[in-house]
């Protein structure tokens, strides 16, 4: 696959460009990268869903389509045509105002429409969409959903990667999603080390100036006590530390339902690691490969990082630390940009004194995702999006290593359910300053 860095430069706005314009580029850019995300996988490869929270490539494709077509071309567009009416229930995630949607799990016998059908319905709601963007029809709230459709395909390429990856683990033969992926020098992470951080009255949440997910506000006050947060993310190598102590047999370091997850599904290490021959390897986007110490451990649940993390003698960081530690970095990083599809051990040498805040592995948080003080999901559909699944799911925070960077920032909550493994997710810890 090529180097995606070309591609995927998010084009600035320009202080004197239409928003319109501005927002045809960030189209056109964003709908090439899912293009190129699934150029290298044959028809069949797409119609795989490996896991219940899983979906195939094809209906990514066609599901981030049917986003526009539903919410803006529908409407917006005068006289349009849909493409095929029938893919407005079809290709529904979950959307009850919508109408009725299929079953999740039965997503992987859409055999019909085929995929150069999928790639035909694209390049309809496409052409369209350019057309709508060039014109001086789209008023301001109509561009906004525009962004937000272009944010929610964003969404859709990293569940892309994460979904095909767990599909091609799933086949005995174990085929690389990206064989010659860039692979930085095994070197020894950066020293682990803690940061003080002396708390009080701080505000969290988006400001509402720019893009972002309605979850993300209103900004509001919480008070914190002093913590004192990991410097990077915890590694293999200190993972491998607390599976070599019996981790995975101490019923004290787990919470009950951690506990009862572990027995359940027989869990004694990662997702995606195996011990042969006495040393562990694990299934990577580029293939089999040996464990790594110095990476950062990813493919845990909450439920494994909390386990660590009362292993190690500390805790997690709360969703309101993680944000106050990360409100003046830049949002840089392994991201889906670097094309490694894989996390990389810490740079010794970086000058930022936190590293790793953003990509690599996102950080479980210790935080129920709940609505903020005076959150008001968007009205209609789209107030679906995100305020019905406020209940029983974590949060994490700072995107991954298949997160597209213009995707990500430091008020940005990502959520899933304290068992949930087949996330690039990973383990910050933390303490109470005294
Ligand atoms: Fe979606």
């Amino acid at each position: 696959m090529a180097q995606l860095k070309p591609v995927l430069s998010f084009p600035a706005v320009q202080p004197e460009e239409r928003r319109g314009d501005a927002l045809a580029r960030q189209y056109a850019t964003v709908r090439a990268l899912s293009e190129l995300l699934t150029a290298t996988l044959s028809a069949e490869d797409q119609m795989v869903q490996s896991c219940p929270e899983a979906s195939p490539a094809k209906w990514h494709l066609a599901h981030t389509t049917w986003f526009f077509e539903t919410f803006i071309l529908s409407t917006h567009f005068e006289g349009y045509r849909p493409f095929d009416q029938r893919f407005r229930d079809l290709f529904n995630s979950y959307y009850n105002a919508i109408g009725v949607q299929p079953e999740k799990a039965l997503r992987n016998t859409f055999s019909r429409p085929g995929l150069d059908e999928v790639r035909k319905y694209r390049q309809h709601v496409d052409s369209r969409m350019e057309k709508l963007l060039a014109s001086s029809v789209p008023t301001d709230s109509v561009l906004d959903l525009v962004e937000l459709g272009l944010n929610h395909e964003q969404q859709h390429q990293e569940l892309l990667v994460t979904d095909i990856k767990h599909a091609f683990w799933s086949n005995p033969l174990r085929p690389a999603y990206q064989p010659d992926a860039p692979r930085q020098a095994v070197a020894a992470s950066a020293p682990q080390k803690a940061q003080t951080f002396a708390g009080g009255l701080v505000e969290a949440g988006h400001d509402g100036r720019s893009f972002h997910f309605d979850n993300e506000s209103p900004r509001h006050r919480v008070f914190l006590q002093p913590f004192r947060i990991a410097v990077r993310p915890a590694t293999c190598g200190e993972y491998l530390a607390f599976m070599d102590d019996r981790g995975y047999e101490r019923p004290e370091l787990w919470l009950s339902d951690g506990w009862k997850a572990v027995q359940t599904h027989h869990w004694t290490a990662p997702l995606y690691w195996e011990k042969s021959d006495g040393a562990w390897y694990q299934y990577t986007c580029s293939g089999m490969r040996k464990v790594e110490e110095s990476e950062p451990v990813c493919h845990v649940s909450f439920y494994e990082a909390e386990a660590f993390a009362r292993w190690a003698g500390a805790r997690l960081l709360t969703e309101y630390e993680w944000e106050m530690a990360a409100a003046q970095s830049a949002v840089k990083g392994n991201l889906l940009e670097s094309g490694s599809f894989h996390p990389q051990p810490a740079a010794a040498a970086d000058a930022t004194p936190l590293l790793q805040l953003f990509g690599d592995v996102w950080e479980w948080t210790a935080s129920a995702y709940l609505p903020y003080p005076g959150f008001k999901p968007a009205t209609g559909a789209l107030g679906e999006y995100n305020g019905k699944f406020m209940s029983g799911q974590m949060v994490l925070r700072g995107g991954s290593c298949a997160t597209p960077q213009s995707h990500i920032r430091a008020t940005y909550r990502n959520f899933f359910q304290p068992e949930i493994r087949w996330q690039f997710s990973g383990i910050r810890l933390a303490d109470d300053s005294i």
